[in-house]
């Protein structure tokens, strides 16, 4: 054990120092692909689809589709006729996503959206769920370069968190002190963006997307006996933040160890709330007049 733990120690470090230098997606871990495939709740994201005009026949792009599972649930939405192409530049989600959802009418293919994306056409709906806030520099950049695989009357949605992670009680005091200081160290430091979510009515007003309608809803409100999956979720992000902001959670007392702990008896006391809001955002491509 004495011996591991400088190993881990220092493999964490470079870990870090390569996200920084890389700038790579915050929350990439081993178990990333089955986080996102425990936390994705089939009913949220169909309501969320259908607000945006999602509808059978339509082919859609699913942009940084993790590990296929919100693909499926779309491409359930849009049959009979439709088609729906998801992207992701994580080999492994792409791999895992042929694997479990590939079928005749979904695509999966390994891209990473920043750069051109040859030969995938233009679609009816682009879709670009809890994408954007790990990207706060680029992220205009980003919505501007993904019009170009709108269909002229198409349909661009941005769907993101605001006040990320922020919003629970009744926390312990200590809990409560750090995880704004945890949240502004990730946005300050790994290009994460707390607050995306108020950002994208005006990402698609500046890149002139016409007809724009926002919808604010609540993402994973948690109270009463909150689910396993979500438990794992919450206390996954705070494992990640452990590595990452971990000059910030050295400083609690009792650690990284604690503070997990402390989280877990919050999330397990039937009386905590906690909840993060959503901001789903649609607008239209405009059709140019020759
Ligand atoms: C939080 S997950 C969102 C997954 C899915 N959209 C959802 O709603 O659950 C973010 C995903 O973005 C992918 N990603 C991050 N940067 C990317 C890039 N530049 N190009 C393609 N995929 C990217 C990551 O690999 C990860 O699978």
């Amino acid at each position: 054990m004495l011996e591991i733990e400088p190993e881990v120690e220092m493999r964490k470090k470079s870990q870090i120092e390569h996200d920084v230098h890389e700038k790579t997606y915050l929350m990439e871990s081993e178990e990333e692909t089955i986080r996102l495939e425990v936390k994705t709740d089939p009913d949220e994201l169909r309501r969320q689809a259908l607000w945006c005009g999602i509808k059978p026949g339509m082919r859609v792009l699913d942009v940084a589709c993790g590990p296929g599972k919100t693909t499926s649930l779309l491409y359930e939405i849009i049959q009979p006729g439709g088609s729906i192409v998801g992207i992701d530049y994580s080999e492994s989600r792409i791999q895992y996503a042929r694997k479990n959802y590939g079928k005749q009418g979904i695509e999966f293919i390994q891209k990473d959206f920043r750069e051109k994306m040859q030969d995938i056409g233009e679609f009816d709906l682009v879709w670009v769920r809890f994408v954007l806030e790990y990207y706060r520099e680029e992220a205009f950049n980003i919505v501007s370069n993904l019009k170009e695989y709108v269909r002229e009357g198409g349909t661009l949605c941005l769907l993101d968190l605001d006040y990320n992670c922020l919003s629970h009680f009744e926390l312990p005091d200590q809990l409560a002190v750090i995880l704004p200081k945890i949240m502004n160290y990730l946005n300050d430091k790994y290009n994460f963006d707390v607050f995306a979510g108020r950002k994208l009515y005006s990402f698609l007003y500046d890149a002139g997307f016409e007809d724009i309608d926002v919808k604010i809803t609540g993402n994973s409100v948690l109270f009463g006996n909150k689910k396993d999956s979500v438990k794992y979720d919450w206390l996954k992000k705070i494992e990640i933040a452990s590595i990452k902001a971990k000059e910030v959670i050295d400083k609690y007392h009792g650690g990284y160890i604690q503070l997990s702990e402390d989280f877990r008896q919050y999330l397990e006391n039937p009386k905590s709330f906690t909840y993060t809001p959503l901001i789903v955002c649609k607008g239209t491509k405009i059709t140019t007049v020759d």
